[in-house]
């Protein structure tokens, strides 16, 4: 006697499959972060003053002011990124277009329409004065100057585990990966959507078709758990807590759970 499920067991063996499988193997070309910079690039004329929200190591001013003939200001609270930001700027010899800050999004020491265009890059996520920091913001923008952001939203299908374990974030604030919550914080400062693309998975896409990001991301989850006990005494139950929830940032980009977004705002 065959076994009952004969037929599902050929049809799971069968070419119809196996063509889905060999389709997934080819790449979908899809498009990578550089296009935040074409994006931007799109906007900005030479000369313009450009203001990097939570600028890290200057990676992206440095970048954005190589490319396109312009002045910037990186502002950040954290010390080590600001030291490590000038260090970069030197080393680009740079020093003289870019000046970087230890300072909040919220308390910008800029007069009023400084900026022609501010960049603000996986930055709202942290920010935990989401309203001071976009009032401020849209303060130091000139009337016809573009706010760039890049943030991080969970979908319907981040479940309720998943969103306890991404509450255990050390560096997110809570709130500010819901977009509806965000986009009221935008009008609440005046600010107006001109554009708004969803990245999706296809920067997920884009590196793990280069570098593999995801899969290392879950090498170093396993390797993680297999060693928590030893991690938690040593490190604290915060940062295994912090990392564990990390680890799950790219892979829930893939999944649909976690969101990349990309808005461009004006003043109206
Ligand atoms: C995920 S990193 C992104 C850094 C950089 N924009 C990039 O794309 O590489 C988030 C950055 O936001 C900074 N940050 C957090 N809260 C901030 C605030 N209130 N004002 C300015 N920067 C902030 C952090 O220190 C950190 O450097």
């Amino acid at each position: 006697m065959p076994p009952r499920n004969l037929d599902r067991l050929t049809r799971v063996y069968g070419p119809a499959t196996w063509d889905v499988y060999e389709r997934l193997d080819e790449s979908l070309n899809p498009q990578g972060p550089d296009w935040l910079h074409e994006l931007a690039g799109r906007y900005l004329q030479p000369g313009d003053v450009v203001l990097d929200a939570g600028c890290r190591d200057a990676e992206h001013l440095i970048r954005l002011v190589r490319a396109n003939q312009i002045t910037g200001v990186g502002v950040d609270p954290v010390g080590i990124h600001i030291e490590r930001a000038r260090s970069a700027v030197d080393a680009a010899g740079l020093a003289d277009r870019i000046t970087v800050d230890q300072r909040v999004m919220h308390e910008l020491p800029y007069d009023e329409g400084h900026f022609d265009f501010v960049w603000c890059r996986d930055v709202l996520e942290q920010v935990d004065d989401l309203d001071g920091a976009l009032g401020e913001v849209a303060r130091v923008m000139k009337p016809m100057a573009r706010l760039l952001v890049y943030t991080t939203f969970a979908t319907h299908l981040l479940d309720g585990r998943d969103a306890e374990m991404m509450r255990r974030h050390i560096g997110n604030v809570e709130g500010n990966l819901e977009v509806g919550h965000v986009e009221a914080a935008f009008r609440r400062a005046d600010l107006r959507i001109e554009r708004k693309d969803a990245i999706g998975t296809e920067w997920r896409e884009y590196a793990e078709e280069r570098t593999q990001p995801g899969s290392r991301a879950l090498l170093r989850l396993s390797r993680l758990r297999r060693q928590r006990d030893d991690i938690i005494a040593g490190h604290g139950q915060d940062i295994y807590d912090h990392i564990e929830a990390n680890l799950h940032w790219e892979i829930f980009q893939f999944l649909g759970k976690l969101l990349p977004v990309v808005y461009v705002l004006t003043r109206p």
